[in-house]
């Protein structure tokens, strides 16, 4: 990206890097588009140009540099979102770096990143698929192992974007009940062939807490994967059961403070849950997860990476279901 805006964004070519101490060099095969990477090309982050966009990507160890044991030339990888948060409880220094945002990021063809923050990927999954877990497959994936989902509990997800469809599919993995909510009953029907158990057109019925009510028989739904913020905020505690727990993970609605009613919380003891991506060992955690189920993200389209506007055009019209995946060819 030369600017902001997607008519910043151009090829160039660079320099082959090295990779330095404890870092891997990546050559690598794919990509994706995240919201985040939207709002970054759109200009809404603050991000020094030029800068290399996409947060997402998934390659093969070409090289490494002194000091790497973990992995070796040859693994099929994927970097973390934050690249320099390896495991525990992050630190503001853990989440200094993202890729394709404060440093550049997998639009590109080859990559050096520190090897703490890089999990390999699972054996089954193409690099289009396996491209598509750093951000939104370890952000659902959190939002449901951080509150603790339990088979047997009703679970809602919002909308049909890359989040929600992989909380559908971990949901389901991991025993739930889920509901998914869409402005699109097409879509709600293939959310349906992915597994959903039960789906709201959230543009026809505005007030779909009430649905949500009705189908869990007036208790609520256990666990909220919340996308929307401003949007949908109040509406997800009243969707919430007594003693449910809502992750907050979105900002689809914008990013200004939500209507929020705090007793609402405390009357039915609800617990509120903010999720940012996660760390490594979430990553390899998550990776477990998915070989053990022989998980597959759903990827509704691919573009070549010379395409990479279109394909953000594509997520700005919401025309996508699950994830838009981006080809870096040789
Ligand atoms: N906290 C974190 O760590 C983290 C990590 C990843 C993403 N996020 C955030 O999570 C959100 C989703 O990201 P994503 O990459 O999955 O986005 P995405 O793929 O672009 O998903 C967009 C979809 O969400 C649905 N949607 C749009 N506006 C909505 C609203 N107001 N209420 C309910 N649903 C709405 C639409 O689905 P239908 O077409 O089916 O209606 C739309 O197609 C974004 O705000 C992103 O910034 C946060």
């Amino acid at each position: 990206m030369r600017s902001a805006g997607l008519e910043g964004l151009e090829l160039e070519t660079r320099e082959r890097p090295e990779p330095g101490p404890g870092e891997v060099l990546l050559r690598l095969r794919a990509s994706c588009l995240n919201y985040h990477d939207y709002v970054v090309l759109q200009g809404r982050s603050p991000v020094d140009y030029p800068r290399v966009p996409l947060s997402d990507g998934c390659g093969e160890v070409i090289g490494t540099g002194p000091g790497v044991a973990r992995l070796a030339v040859g693994d099929r990888v994927a970097p973390n979102f934050f690249i320099g948060w390896a495991s525990g409880r992050p630190t503001l220094e853990d989440w200094r770096n993202v890729l394709g945002d404060s440093i550049d990021g997998c639009a590109q063809d080859y990559l050096s990143v520190p090897a703490a923050g890089v999990a390999k990927v699972p054996a089954h999954l193409t690099d289009l698929e396996a491209a598509t877990l750093p951000c939104a497959g370890l952000t659902a994936w959190n939002a449901l192992v951080e509150p603790g989902l339990v088979a047997g509990e009703t679970l809602l997800v919002q909308g049909t974007g890359g989040v929600s469809i992989f909380a559908l599919q971990f949901g389901k993995a991991l025993g739930a009940e889920v509901i998914v909510t869409s402005s699109s009953d097409e879509k709600l029907e293939r959310a349906r062939g992915l597994g959903a158990d039960h789906t709201v057109n959230y543009r026809r019925t505005p007030e779909w807490q009430a649905s949500v009510r009705e189908i869990t028989d007036g208790r609520g739904a256990d666990l909220i994967v919340d996308v929307g913020g401003r949007d949908t905020l109040a509406r997800s505690v009243k969707a919430a059961a007594v003693g449910g727990r809502i992750a907050l993970v979105g900002v689809l609605g914008g990013f200004g403070d939500a209507p929020f009613n705090p007793s609402a919380t405390f009357s039915k003891h609800l617990r509120l849950y903010g999720i940012g991506v996660g760390s490594r060992e979430d990553f390899d955690a998550m990776n477990r997860c998915v070989a053990q189920h022989r998980l597959r993200p759903v990827v509704s389209d691919v573009f070549p990476l010379e395409e990479t506007a279109d394909a953000a055009r594509l997520l700005e019209r919401g025309g996508h279901l699950g994830k838009i995946a981006v080809s870096i060819a040789d």
